[in-house]
């Protein structure tokens, strides 16, 4: 059957583990999976603004042998121009992996469950899975075994980050706290879902207002924008409704010593984040960067490469 990361939670704990282990090799031997080679296609399509995603995903494509295609969303009229499923049956036939940042969640699913190849979810309104695939790699590089860190998320609580943060946080076996304000808190489901996973792998989930408590003693703090993708109509209101949950020095004096602060950018400093914070000591977010390429190629190989048969689990 073929596989889809969809949302962080397609992933079971094992299989995560496995997903970033293999990240690991392949940033210390970048050569060391040929998995694309042919070259086998990948189809990457953007309905929304990208840096990191397109370019981590050409390279990466690359570096497995294979051939990065960019297929130009606004061309393409995905759901307007012709049906979600047709899209997903055409480019199922000239590409070995599709993956595609689009609006809605249900967008991709309905494309993974037409397409006959692996779908990869490079962001939706729901959920950003390859963004904390690099981001557990990069705690993992820097704070060394994941189960029973804490993580500190700062801002929009109802946000694709925030929702991939609690799902892999928890199948991670992370203590995931996120700090919202009023009417951006986390949506309860995924909230509950995360406690679910958190139930076999020993990870708790706080969705607090003050992000005082939710920093106090936190091994990784997480920002991001308080705006995003979609949400620029409500910009005003959103500035004035998140104004109390800047990371500034002062906050983040509340956290252990040796925190680590993470955002997966496009950052705007002076809002969600200080610049001396973003820039400062602490700061892991160009290893986020870097990695988000060693994470996809990861997913990428394991998905096409199928499921080892050690990891017990079912397809
Ligand atoms: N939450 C942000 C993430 C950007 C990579 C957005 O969806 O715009």
């Amino acid at each position: 059957m073929t596989r889809h990361f969809l949302r962080d939670d397609d992933l079971s704990p094992a299989e995560q583990g496995e997903v970033l282990e293999l990240a690991a090799t392949l940033k210390r031997a970048p050569y060391s999976s040929r998995s694309l080679a042919g070259p086998r296609t990948v189809a990457t399509i953007y309905d929304k603004p990208t840096l990191r995603t397109q370019a981590s995903f050409a390279a990466g494509i690359a570096e497995l042998g294979g051939n990065p295609m960019l297929v130009d969303g606004s061309l393409a009229g995905i759901g307007k121009r012709e049906s979600v499923a047709d899209v997903a049956r055409v480019l199922g036939r000239q590409a070995s992996v599709i993956v595609w940042r689009t609006f809605a969640q249900s967008a991709v699913e309905e494309m993974a469950a037409y397409a006959g190849v692996p779908v990869v979810n490079g962001l939706t309104d729901e959920f950003h899975p390859c963004q904390l695939l690099a981001d557990l790699l990069t705690v993992r590089e820097h704070k060394g075994a994941l189960p029973g860190l804490t993580v500190a998320f700062v801002g929009d609580g109802g946000s694709n980050l925030s929702n991939s943060w609690l799902l892999a946080g928890a199948t991670a076996g992370l203590h995931v706290r996120v700090a919202a304000p009023e009417g951006h808190q986390p949506e309860e489901q995924y909230v509950d879902r995360a406690r679910e996973i958190g139930g076999q792998t020993g990870a708790t989930v706080a969705a607090l207002a003050d992000p005082k408590a939710a920093l106090d003693g936190a091994d990784v703090v997480v920002t991001d924008t308080w705006v995003s993708m979609g949400k620029e109509e409500e910009a005003a209101a959103r500035l004035a409704a998140f104004a109390d949950y800047r990371v500034t020095t002062d906050l983040m004096s509340l956290a252990a010593r040796d925190a680590i602060v993470m955002h997966c950018l496009p950052a705007y400093r002076g809002k969600e984040i200080d610049a001396e914070v973003l820039d400062g000591p602490q700061s892991v977010i160009w290893d986020e960067a870097e990695n988000r390429r060693h994470a996809q190629k990861a997913i990428i190989t394991w998905l096409i490469e199928g499921v080892p048969r050690s990891s017990g689990a079912a397809s």
